[in-house]
């Protein structure tokens, strides 16, 4: 990162007592750091120690009442290769999701033409209020990079979701996402994943389903999104949605639909991680009209649904890259590892229901993860969006 121009926005939480640390490691990578702070910002940590371990002057106020000098955030916005705003509080992702332009750190981000990403901080509760959680998506959709905020212990005593990522895993996301670096351009990757559950139609008003919400699909795709890749989300019926300008979201109903979806997309992705609960068989006849309840007891036949994994796995290049997951109830490690051969994957997740942190509709999950050459990666319960992130991580090291 020598002599790369970082603007870093502080807002006003109560992360904010690590940005020294964070300031800290920019510079002793190299870079050049500049501040900006909300005036809430400097009720957290004092502008005199983020000026002097930045080595530059604090930009706080649109002008100085003594001096009669103003700011020029167009000239520092332009100034930054990125633009990074950590922590990110409700309020300023809000402001920044709706255009209010009512301070300095603000004024910067809507005249940048870097990069800006976030790192939200705030308390659990507000991390998954609804409102929260629009105003975030609307900033991936223009095209803003998110860094999750974590789990664990938070400032009011509350546990969960809703921690500031640490300073450290901060400069590693930029690190690997700085938009200029010749890593990041050539590491540019195009992914297909699958997600969601699949339904298959009985007659016209019913169908054979399971339980997946997709949450994991999506957060795959979330943090695939976050590092500026290309995706592709092959989703079967879910409540959940998404928008990005590099997302491409093909809602299918049933595994025959999936499949044909895959086949129209696999040829042009890098990755293919095959989330999706598929289900395994479907009704052998579909009934275009209503069945009536007549008899007493009816019999379904049931034929095998097509297999999507192997499809992508027989036909693929040399350098695509095949991921499934696998939910089991019982000896998960054996099914686990007979799956992952049989389909000739690349890697396979396990997620095992005797863990009481994994699973459909789980906020959590708790994976293990096999390669193709015997490795074995086991992550302990993590929120799905954390579960993600390893899941990529692990990708990018196996590739
Ligand atoms: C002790 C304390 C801690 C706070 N921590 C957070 C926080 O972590 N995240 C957040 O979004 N807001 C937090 N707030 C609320 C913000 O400070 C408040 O919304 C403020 O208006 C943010 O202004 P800014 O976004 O312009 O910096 C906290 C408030 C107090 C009093």
């Amino acid at each position: 990162m020598y002599g790369k121009r970082i603007l870093l926005g502080i807002s006003g939480g109560i992360a904010a007592y690590k940005i020294a640390y964070l300031i800290r490691l920019l510079k002793n990578q190299g870079a050049e750091v500049k501040c900006v702070m909300t005036p809430s910002a400097s009720d957290f940590i004092s502008p005199l120690v983020v000026s002097t371990l930045s080595e530059n002057p604090v930009a706080i106020e649109f002008w100085n009442k003594d001096s009669g000098l103003w700011t020029n955030h167009v000239e520092l916005a332009l100034w930054a290769d990125l633009y990074i705003i950590a922590p990110a509080t409700a309020n300023t992702i809000a402001k920044m999701a709706s255009g209010i332009c009512d301070n300095l750190l603000l004024a910067c981000y809507y005249s940048s033409k870097s990069k800006t990403i976030i790192a939200p901080a705030m308390d659990l509760d507000m991390y998954q209020h609804p409102t929260f959680k629009r105003n975030l998506n609307q900033l991936i959709s223009d095209a803003v990079l998110v860094i999750p905020a974590t789990n664990g212990s938070l400032a009011s005593g509350l546990e969960g979701e809703g921690r500031m990522e640490e300073p450290e895993n901060i400069l590693r996301f930029i690190q690997i996402n700085f938009p200029f670096s010749a890593k990041e351009l050539s590491s540019k990757k195009k992914i297909l994943i699958t997600a969601g559950p699949s339904y298959e139609a009985i007659d016209p008003v019913r169908f054979i389903g399971n339980h997946s919400s997709g949450k994991m699909g999506f957060a795959l795709a979330e943090i695939c999104l976050a590092k500026a890749w290309e995706v592709t989300l092959i989703c079967g019926p879910t409540n959940l949605d998404l928008a990005h300008p590099n997302l491409n979201i093909i809602p299918v109903f049933s595994a025959e639909d999936m499949l044909l979806a895959v086949q129209e997309n696999w040829k042009n992705a890098d990755i293919g991680i095959f989330s999706a609960a598929v289900s395994d068989y479907r009704p052998e006849k579909f009934e275009t009209q209503k069945i009536k309840k007549t008899e007493k007891t009816i019999n379904l036949q049931l034929i095998k649904n097509p297999d999507i994994i192997s499809w992508a796995s027989e036909n693929r290049g040399a350098k695509q890259f095949v991921v499934g997951f696998a939910l089991e109830t019982n000896n998960a490690l054996e099914f686990a590892l007979n799956k992952l051969d049989s389909k000739k994957m690349d890697m396979i997740v396990l997620n095992s229901m005797e863990d009481k942190e994994a699973g459909f509709k789980k906020e959590t999950n708790k994976i293990t993860i096999l390669d193709k050459k015997k490795g074995k990666y086991s992550f302990p319960a993590k929120s799905k969006r954390e579960v993600a992130s390893d899941i990529i991580d692990t990708i990018f090291k196996l590739m």
